[in-house]
């Protein structure tokens, strides 16, 4: 028996059976393009991440979405995963109709039954979501960059997705929940990132081990904004740290194929849903989780979980401090458990740690492991 329902009671699978695929029928359907954002969206609802989505949103539940934080029946869920479609192709479409979804080098990956096309208020979104209707917020800039008109229905998938150069650690829900089960792990932590592991994390994470039988570093390695760190350096940063800092038996490396919104306080909740999906029973949520820029503030992304109740999240969120190196105390610490000065905390912010990382300087072993600097450091020279 799995030790943790997925989200919604029943894990989705929207695989289509072998014997179910017929390849002419599907190559003589219209198409749509999917950008990586989309695509990342169409592999996530196939293996089931996105329990209980079954496809794109109809009208009803993105206006719920958008609005309570719920799916139209009520099941928590706070962002919209939506597809678009241009004025020019909504002409030619009906609901009721068929159509292949395809990656940009024109393969198709799935087909959609077309159940609704509607008109969205994208402001509305802007605020409501990201809190902002600032361009310069890059998930707001994504959602002001699609095309306008939004297609919802359900989605067959035509194959396991593969994972491409992250295919060693491309799992399913299912696939995860089994290996979790295999390794006698009763209690997991998610773990989401998009960065590099540095010190802070390895503390919070090591602090979550305590209590958990096992950790799930489960990184996004979808789209995610230019000055990020790029997903195949940080896998091979990963790596080494698991190599060199983690006890083997007790930690799992997966990716997460989805794109990172920057939606803060909402992407945390959805951060949380899709982890119990994949088989974890806690969820890690540091500062400013999902954060860019001030858009939110430090502990945002913890306090909306106060807003549902512990049996509709259905996963155990731990939530760290702000966590730092500290001279004083000559140990990882936190504004929870250091009693000295700021000027005794070894404090980098992302892009100034990005900025040392590109001119070939190492920041402090208090910082990061030098065994990550240096990947990172030869992963940036090489792009
Ligand atoms: S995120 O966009 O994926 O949230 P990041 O990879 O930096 O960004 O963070 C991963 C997790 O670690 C998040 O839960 C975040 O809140 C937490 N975190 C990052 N840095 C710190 C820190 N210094 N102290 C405490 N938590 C942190």
């Amino acid at each position: 028996m799995d030790t943790i329902a997925p989200h919604g009671g029943e894990l989705v699978n929207r695989i289509l059976p072998v014997d179910e695929r017929d390849q002419r029928r599907v190559e003589g359907l219209p198409r749509i393009t999917l950008d990586s954002w989309a695509l990342s969206d169409v592999q996530c609802i196939g293996i089931g991440a996105m329990s209980p989505l079954t496809g794109f949103m109809n009208k009803e539940d993105y206006d719920s979405v958008v609005e309570t934080m719920r799916l139209a029946n009520g099941i928590v869920w706070s962002l919209p995963i939506t597809l678009t479609i241009n004025e020019e192709q909504a002409e030619k479409l009906h609901v009721g109709d068929e159509i292949a979804l395809e990656d940009r080098h024109g393969q198709i990956q799935a087909v959609m039954k077309i159940e609704s096309m509607y008109q969205p208020d994208i402001l509305r979104e802007a605020e409501k979501v990201y809190k902002t209707s600032d361009e310069a917020h890059p998930g707001v800039a994504h959602l002001y960059r699609r095309p306008g008109i939004y297609v919802g229905g359900p989605i067959r998938v035509l194959e396991r997705p593969l994972g491409g150069e992250f295919e060693k650690y491309y799992f399913t829900p299912q696939e995860t929940r089994e290996i979790f089960r295999s390794k006698g792990w009763k209690t997991v932590v998610g773990f989401q990132t998009r960065n590099p592991v540095h010190r802070a994390h390895e503390y919070i994470q090591k602090a979550a081990m305590e209590v958990v039988d096992g950790l799930f570093l489960n990184p996004l390695v979808g789209e995610t904004k230019s000055d990020d760190i790029p997903a195949h350096v940080r896998m091979e940063s990963y790596e080494v740290l698991l190599e060199n800092y983690y006890p083997k038996h007790r930690t799992f490396l997966g990716v997460f194929p989805a794109a990172m919104r920057y939606a803060g306080p909402r992407e945390a909740i959805f951060h949380a849903m899709v982890r119990k999906n994949y088989g974890c029973t806690h969820f890690i949520v540091g500062r400013d989780h999902a954060g860019v820029g001030d858009y939110y503030g430090t502990y945002e992304a913890q306090e909306i979980f106060s807003q549902f109740t512990p049996e509709e999240l259905g996963i155990s969120l731990m939530f760290f401090e702000h966590s730092f190196y500290c001279r004083k105390c000559a140990a990882m610490a936190s504004y929870k458990t250091c009693p000295h000065d700021t000027e005794d905390h070894v404090i980098l912010s992302g892009t100034k740690v990005r900025k040392m990382l590109k001119e070939g300087i190492m920041p402090p072993s208090e910082f990061s492991r030098t065994e990550v600097v240096q990947v990172l450091i030869n992963g940036l020279r090489k792009e």
